[in-house]
């Protein structure tokens, strides 16, 4: 059988370094790890030294490092971790000025060498990055997504685990909407073991667990003091990964294109979809309440903003 081929674009960073090694712990296919012609070093030098993992691991996959982003052709996958990331002090919107140079560049190589692969983006501020891509790659809406909402729900499970006092494996929940601020972790829907967390936890502690949630990229930021999180981004991406190779068919909230879901149209929000061959399958609708609907509006104009900021 033909392993899978997945590419990282990226690659000689540490999101792009770590997606490239759980994908090959995991022998979800060969990976081709792509950067900018100066980090070629850094990318082939990446590619070896997780290669020599492999005899313990367990696993036979092949990886490889360039400069030159033609490597990109026949990639299932595309997983676009490129941009600057954030320094203490900076919000996610400061990233937008250098970080759409970098998606304009990506968006042109990809939809040269890999027009039919699934992309799934990275790069901050994340959901004017994944419209933008959309936009100037000409791919379709369903090739198309970005990877926030598995990193704040995984958060906002790990919170909820540690606060309750249970497995995070037994934690279900959902974060919706923008990668920032006004992102809309939903408690109500959030259960341990099918018990609802609200019965488990009182108002207060959720409240707080909320805040930690959307806070914790920024924590992160002024503790690594140079960039932001990797580790957690990195396995985050490889869940919608997995579930594209294998068509798992999971649901994963993730940035998607929206034509009326939620009262969201031609924008990319953060949204529960199906990932599965198709790469993003469905978008899953439920309804909100209205104090839900009125924090997700609010991280509609948020996004809004960012996207005509963006000037694509
Ligand atoms: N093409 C390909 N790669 C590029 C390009 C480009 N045009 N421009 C920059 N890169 C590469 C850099 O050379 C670097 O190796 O992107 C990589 C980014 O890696 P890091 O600086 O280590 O950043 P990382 O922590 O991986 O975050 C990447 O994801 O979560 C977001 O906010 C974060 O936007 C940031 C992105």
């Amino acid at each position: 059988m033909k392993r899978k081929k997945i590419a990282v674009v990226g690659g000689a960073g540490q999101i792009g370094g770590i997606v490239a090694m759980i994908a090959a712990q995991r022998e979800l296919g060969d990976v081709v790890l792509v950067d900018i012609p100066q980090k070629t070093n850094l990318t082939k030098a990446k590619a070896l030294d997780i290669t020599h993992m492999l005899p313990t691991e367990n696993s036979d996959v092949e990886l490889s490092g360039s400069g030159d982003f033609s490597v990109l052709a026949g990639s299932d996958v595309i997983v676009v971790t490129a941009g600057v990331p954030r320094k203490p002090g900076m919000s996610r919107l400061d990233l937008m000025d250098i970080n759409i140079k970098i998606i304009r560049d990506v968006a042109a190589h990809i939809k040269e060498c890999a027009p039919n692969s699934f992309v799934i983006l990275t790069t901050n501020p994340l959901d004017a990055m994944v419209y933008a891509f959309h936009k100037l790659s000409g791919l379709t809406k369903h090739k198309v997504v970005g990877m926030a909402g598995a990193l704040d729900s995984a958060r906002f499970k790990s919170f909820l685990a540690a606060e309750a006092g249970v497995s995070t494996e037994d934690v279900a929940c959902l974060v919706m909407g923008g990668h920032g601020p006004t992102m809309v972790p939903l408690t109500r829907t959030a259960t341990a073991g099918g018990v609802p967390i609200e019965a488990i936890l009182s108002k207060d502690r959720i409240k707080a667990v909320v805040e930690k949630t959307r806070d914790a990229g920024t924590e992160l930021v002024r503790l690594y003091e140079t960039g932001s999180a990797y580790f957690s981004t990195a396995a985050a991406c490889i869940e919608m990964v997995e579930s594209f190779l294998k068509d798992k068919k999971r649901v994963i909230p993730s940035a998607a294109m929206c034509e009326g879901e939620y009262g969201v149209h031609g924008l990319f929000l953060g949204v529960p979809v199906v990932i599965g061959a198709g790469g993003v399958e469905r978008v899953l609708e439920f309804p909100l309440t209205a104090e839900e609907q009125l924090m997700f509006n609010k991280t509609i104009a948020a996004v809004q903003e960012a996207v005509a900021e963006s000037g694509v």
